[in-house]
């Protein structure tokens, strides 16, 4: 009875007018009710102690904890909604844990170190992938010495026959996705190229690409989808939007890629169309949608560039063929992009493109064998200032200041927004567009790029042992969790236990 009156009142209240008032919150028994509804919903939680069959790991890359409060914010508004009350759909998940990112040698992380820490369960030097901390930065042969190498949760899922995969808006050669498959002693060396500029020898230093192509869990990933088409081609070979390759080697990794798999189902794809066409039951597929980074859903071509959401669903039924089940690894990898320009409107509509994949990745799955993660490598520096009232544009201003002028809402620590003080006073963001993708908000400090930030990320979770995500815990914790929850690994398992 009390759920039906809330609902009608939930109904009501979602025309523009009442919202606009808020008036359905102005009453206790909205909030009451409100409170109840979610712990009828917190008492009928059983814990699943099932074998997690499937595994997605989410990584929204710098996606920090005011991202997401100012995303579900605008989210709402853009919906005609006050917006503070949104939920994005994996903050509905039952469990919650806070990830502590530092790396080996950095009080800040970056997306490197902690790769390594969430999918290789390890913790590693900044700018170094899938080796332990004995690999320095650049060390070459530190970096082949096999006893540094650090597994991936995808290797351990390819040993026990699961399929596996990635997707990004990145360079599928960046730092996340190459956590996966990668070990590396500087993120950089993603092409022969990069290995030959930092003088290191690339045949004996192979670059990220080379990896992913020929290397054990490299060659053996089922999908493979986001940007980068350069760092697989010859520097003097075109790509499909006539943009050059990036490798001196003469190597065209993606002729190479085909004929390993030449007696296999697969398929490489450059465009939207071609993603969507991709036959059911394709054992490989390989998509570079882009000669690097995929463009941000906001000024991205859509007849030519899959969204987020369209990539992750085509990998998951590809990857639902296989018997023993699957591991994929998701990133909206634009977030950080956007954050490091402190282009807070583009980072927020990334961090909404992401929530979307995720939310069709529930649809698709069953919470009873899918576990299903979502967390941040690291945070940045955005903040969420007061003292707006409910329901202000988050993307705009925030109010005015001792020194008469206006600030907004959302600022940085650090970053090239940074708008130098003139004649003495500090700069009137109120005469800027706040309306353009392409706004840096005011920093406290001018860096080319916005530092990350180091406070702790969120871990979301839901599916199989998902209650051991909760408290405080380092981020390496999360592959452990991974390993422990699908029967994978070399430690403790579910299936042991
Ligand atoms: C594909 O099969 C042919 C014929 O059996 C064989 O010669 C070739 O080496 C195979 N190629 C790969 C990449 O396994
Ligand atoms: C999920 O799987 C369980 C166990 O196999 C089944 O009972 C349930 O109906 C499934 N749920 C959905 C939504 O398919
Ligand atoms: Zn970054």
């Amino acid at each position: 009875m009390k759920n039906l009156l809330l609902q009608f009142v939930v109904l009501l209240c979602t025309t523009a007018l009442c919202v606009a008032n808020y008036e359905h919150e102005h009453t206790a028994t909205y909030w009451n009710d409100q409170a109840q509804a979610r712990l009828q919903k917190q008492l009928l939680r059983r814990t699943n102690t099932g074998v997690a069959k499937n595994v997605i790991l989410f990584l929204g890359d710098g996606m920090s904890i005011p991202t997401l409060t100012a995303a579900r914010t605008h989210l709402g508004q853009r919906n005609g909604n006050a917006g503070e009350e949104t939920e994005l759909s994996f903050e509905k998940f039952p469990y919650v844990g806070l990830s502590k990112t530092y790396c080996v040698d950095k009080q800040v992380a970056d997306s490197a170190c902690s790769a390594t820490a969430y999918l290789g369960g390890v913790k590693a030097n900044k700018d170094t992938v899938g080796v332990t901390a004995a690999v320095k930065r650049g060390d070459c042969d530190a970096m082949n010495d096999v006893s540094n190498h650090v597994q991936s949760v995808a290797h351990y899922s390819q040993l026990k026959n699961k399929r596996t995969g990635i997707v990004t808006t990145t360079r599928v050669t960046h730092a996340s996705p190459a956590g996966v498959y990668a070990h590396t002693a500087e993120r950089d060396w993603e092409s022969d190229t990069d290995v030959t500029l930092a003088g290191k020898n690339p045949k004996t230093c192979l670059d990220s690409t080379v990896q992913l192509v020929h290397g054990e869990t490299g060659k053996k990933l089922n999908v493979i989808f986001g940007g980068g088409r350069r760092k697989f081609l010859p520097m003097f070979e075109t790509d499909e939007d006539g943009k050059m390759g990036n490798r001196l080697d003469n190597r065209n990794l993606i002729n190479e890629w085909k004929q390993l798999k030449a007696n296999t189902t697969h398929a490489y794809v450059s465009d939207r169309n071609s993603l969507l066409n991709i036959a059911d039951g394709t054992e490989y597929s390989l998509g570079l949608f882009d000669n690097g980074h995929m463009s941000y859903n906001l000024e991205r071509d859509s007849n030519k560039q899959p969204s987020l959401e369209e990539m992750t669903i085509k990998a998951i039924e590809l990857l639902s063929n296989g018997k023993e089940g699957f591991f994929l690894f998701v990133e909206g990898g634009l977030i950080d992009k956007a954050h490091h320009d402190n282009k807070a409107r583009l980072a927020l509509d990334e961090t909404i493109e992401f929530h979307k994949a995720i939310e069709a990745a529930v649809k698709m799955t069953n919470e009873t064998d899918t576990l299903i993660l979502v967390t941040a490598d690291h945070a940045h520096t955005m903040t969420l200032n007061g003292n707006e009232n409910r329901g202000h544009d988050v993307l705009g201003l925030g109010g005015l200041a001792v020194d008469l002028l206006q600030y907004t809402t959302l600022s940085y620590g650090t970053g090239p927004g940074y708008k130098p003080n003139k004649d003495g006073r500090r700069h009137d963001v109120s005469k800027d567009d706040l309306t353009s993708n392409d706004y840096g908000y005011p920093t406290i400090a001018p860096l080319l790029s916005a530092t990350h930030g180091g406070d702790d990320v969120g871990i979301f979770a839901s599916g199989p042992w998902s209650h051991l995500i909760t408290s405080v815990v380092e981020q390496n914790l999360i592959a452990h969790v991974i390993n422990f929850a699908s029967c994978t690994g070399e430690r403790t398992t579910a299936c042991e236990n």
